[in-house]
């Protein structure tokens, strides 16, 4: 049987996907194993352009419908609805996909409810390299974890820290340290630029990482460093990623790693951990 997928959120991860499942290389294996039939963007612009460049006859509907239709959700939108999304779906024994993982923190319940309903909730590494090794080490004890963000001015625009505190990132000349703190403030403070975060804590299964997020007119990619003491010994890992043009908060490595995650969840052959 045919996997039935939805998308909640159609902005750069949304349609990207969408481009994935219709490009040349990729469709007729999708085609074979799954069938996209439901887009739900608060912009219903977004998912009628996405349906007209691909000609493609899927419902374009709330929520609440994409979720009745499809075997496998993937959340694209926003922490804010990604722990309610997630929660909706396991009731109803469906898969989930969850980008925004910023909005599963503090929600252990989540975790256990995927458990007991034997539904999937899949959490994609996105921006950040490193979630094999952090996952093993998690099994052991965890000393410290600290990641180090690094984005332009630009990736930072509009995060609720930066407008609390009226912080006029033009002003910003070389490089500046905007923000330090634990992994649940910086999910408050900027909720989009976090992901990968909340995505470390939830595989380490530690809640004590310190996040520091630096920015600077020079930087010129989304930079993610983790460094990890534990038992097993110390991991430093860096990405430098290119932000997706359309939405510079998002790297694109991000995009792949969504595209990467759906074709694991399809595929017969998983390679890594
Ligand atoms: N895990 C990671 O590494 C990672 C990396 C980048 C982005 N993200 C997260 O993934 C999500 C999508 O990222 P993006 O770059 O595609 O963002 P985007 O802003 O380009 O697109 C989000 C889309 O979701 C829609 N949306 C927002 N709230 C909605 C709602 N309640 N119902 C329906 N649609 C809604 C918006 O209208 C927009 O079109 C964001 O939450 C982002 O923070 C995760």
């Amino acid at each position: 049987m045919k996997r039935r997928i939805g998308i909640i959120g159609c902005g750069v991860i949304g349609s990207q996907l969408v481009k994935s499942i219709q490009s040349e290389t990729y469709r007729q294996e999708f085609d074979k194993k799954a069938k996209l039939v439901a887009l739900c963007d608060l912009d219903e612009q977004k998912p009628r352009r996405l349906c007209k460049e691909f000609s493609l006859s899927v419902s374009i509907c709330g929520v609440t419908e994409v979720i009745r239709k499809s075997d496998l959700i993937i959340e694209a939108a926003s922490a804010e609805i990604a722990g309610e999304v997630a929660e909706r779906c396991l009731k109803k024994g469906k898969d989930v996909l969850i980008m925004s993982g910023g909005g599963l923190l503090g929600r252990e319940d989540i975790l256990e409810l995927a458990e007991q309903k034997k539904s999937h909730l899949y959490i994609p590494s996105g921006a950040l390299a490193g979630f094999d090794a952090a996952k093993a080490a998690g099994l052991g004890r965890i000393f410290s974890a600290v990641l180090i963000t690094r984005k332009p001015p630009k990736g930072l625009e509009g995060a609720p820290y930066v407008l609390e505190n009226k912080i006029d990132l033009t002003d910003i000349k070389k490089e500046r340290i905007i923000f330090s703190g634990n992994v649940m403030e910086a999910e408050k403070a900027f909720p989009q630029n976090i992901n990968v975060a909340a995505g470390l804590s939830l595989a380490l299964d530690y809640r004590e990482i310190t996040v520091k997020i630096i920015t600077s007119p020079q930087f010129k990619t989304n930079s993610h460093q983790l460094i990890l003491k534990g038992e097993f010994g110390e991991l430093a890992i860096k990405t430098d990623n290119f932000p997706s043009p359309d939405n510079p908060k998002t790297s694109y490595l991000a995009v792949l790693s969504a595209i990467a995650t759906l074709r694991d969840i399809l595929g017969y052959v998983r390679v890594g951990t």
